[in-house]
């Protein structure tokens, strides 16, 4: 039944534009957009205005970066038959529903988020006491909701702004989420239970929705079930009243972690562009041999004759990335043993990575030299998110009193 119902939802996902794209990008999130563009409606976008919120100072790069950012995609295999492609900032339906969004967003609720303390401390050489820093994961939250999306691909350290779209649906839900006349018809249904027990209801579904106290509400539960001389209908409208369910407008969209096959950075930390440890998918193919050459192996091994432990060293953590049984075989038997030495070690992961650079690179030169071809994909793809997102925003307009 639940993936029945799988098959229906949608997943979107966003990426910032703040530099070029390297392996850790294509093993990490991309190669998982790929194989979920086959699976379901997805949509990919370029989260401009996030990008914003931490380098409004620096705008000259923001426009080339979307472009790079939007042809590193393709040339990784997102396909824009699949998949919607386009630019946040050109779908303004999102900006609209942060707006409606903030008015019922707990201050303590945005303050609270990890990442929130975690950014201002790592990045404090930039002012981030900004109202839009603060309201960065507010702003993906309406990413998200404006499309009613269910499934949300993103890492590890964006979990927690999935969970705040999750609490902000609930509430959206719970304050607008009901058809017009839901209350009075309920009210109405209640009174048909006689006047005692109606004031029991009404006692039972206060205790439940302030308090939260599952006792309160299967003790309505009971009594619900208990009428004789109520309709079906009218229990269960009766019954979704006190659990403050109504129509269901915005969906609580669930993260999709992807299976952490991360690609570590030259040096074994995580990959990322402040460590200055990548290798870019655009990198020249000779920077990129030298980039693996030089790459920090075994400490313990430094002589040629000296054997190696590969959980010591990172490039073994490439070859768990790139290398077949056989090779993964022959390297870790013959570091052990100081039978291969680490230029033979690294030579297989040079020939991998440049092999899977050279796919990348060749199709992103047919984009480079044909710049139409990409804007004509990203203004398809705008239209495609754009028909999506005003559908919603003319739901949510109604429910708020805007329409
Ligand atoms: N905050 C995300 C990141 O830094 C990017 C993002 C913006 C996003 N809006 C989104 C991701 C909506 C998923 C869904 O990686
Ligand atoms: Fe690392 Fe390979 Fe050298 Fe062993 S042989 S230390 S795994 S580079």
């Amino acid at each position: 039944m639940q993936q029945m119902a799988d098959k229906f939802m949608r997943v979107v996902s966003g990426m910032r534009p703040t530099g070029d794209l390297h392996l850790g990008h294509y093993h990490g999130v991309l190669k998982n957009w790929i194989k979920l563009q086959d699976e379901y409606e997805c949509f990919f976008f370029v989260a401009d205005w996030h990008a914003l919120t931490t380098h409004y100072d620096d705008v000259s790069s923001l426009k080339q970066n979307t472009f790079n950012m939007v042809v590193d995609w393709l040339a990784s295999g997102i396909d824009p038959e699949k998949s919607t492609i386009f630019i946040q900032s050109k779908i303004r339906e999102h900006a609209e529903l942060h707006t409606l969004l903030s008015m019922i967003t707990p201050l303590s609720w945005l303050e609270r988020v990890p990442t929130y303390k975690d950014q201002q401390e790592k990045l404090s050489n930039k002012d981030l006491s900004t109202y839009g820093f603060l309201g960065y994961p507010l702003l993906q939250s309406a990413d998200i909701l404006v499309y009613q999306a269910g499934m949300v691909p993103v890492g590890e350290d964006q979990v927690a702004h999935v969970e705040l779209t999750r609490e902000i649906a609930r509430r959206f839900n719970y304050l607008y989420g009901r058809e017009p006349g839901f209350e009075q018809k309920a009210e109405a249904a209640a009174r048909k239970m006689g006047k005692k027990n109606a004031k029991s209801y009404n006692r039972l579904k206060t205790e439940f929705q302030q308090q939260g106290n599952h006792e309160a509400l299967d003790e309505a539960t009971s009594l619900i079930a208990s009428q004789a001389n109520i309709t079906e209908a009218d229990k269960e409208l009766l019954l979704g009243f006190i659990e403050g369910k109504g129509k269901t407008i915005l969906p609580e969209a669930r993260a999709l972690l992807a299976e952490a096959a991360k690609m570590p950075g030259l040096d074994g930390q995580k990959m990322s562009k402040s460590y200055n440890n990548t290798i870019a998918l655009r990198d020249d193919p000779i920077e990129v041999e030298n980039k693996i050459r030089t790459m920090p192996t075994d400490p313990a091994r430094i002589r040629r004759t000296d054997p190696g432990d590969p959980d010591k060293c990172p490039v073994w953590q490439y070859h768990t990335v790139y290398s077949d049984h056989n090779i993964k075989n022959t390297v870790r038997k013959g570091c052990k043993s100081a039978a291969i030495g680490c230029v033979d070690c690294k030579r297989y992961i040079i020939d991998a990575v440049l092999k899977e650079l050279d796919i990348i690179q060749t199709r992103a030169e047919v984009f480079i030299k044909d710049p139409d071809k990409v804007y004509a994909i990203i203004e398809t793809g705008c239209n495609r998110a754009k028909i999506q997102a005003q559908q919603t925003m003319q739901q949510i307009r109604q429910v708020m009193g805007l329409s």
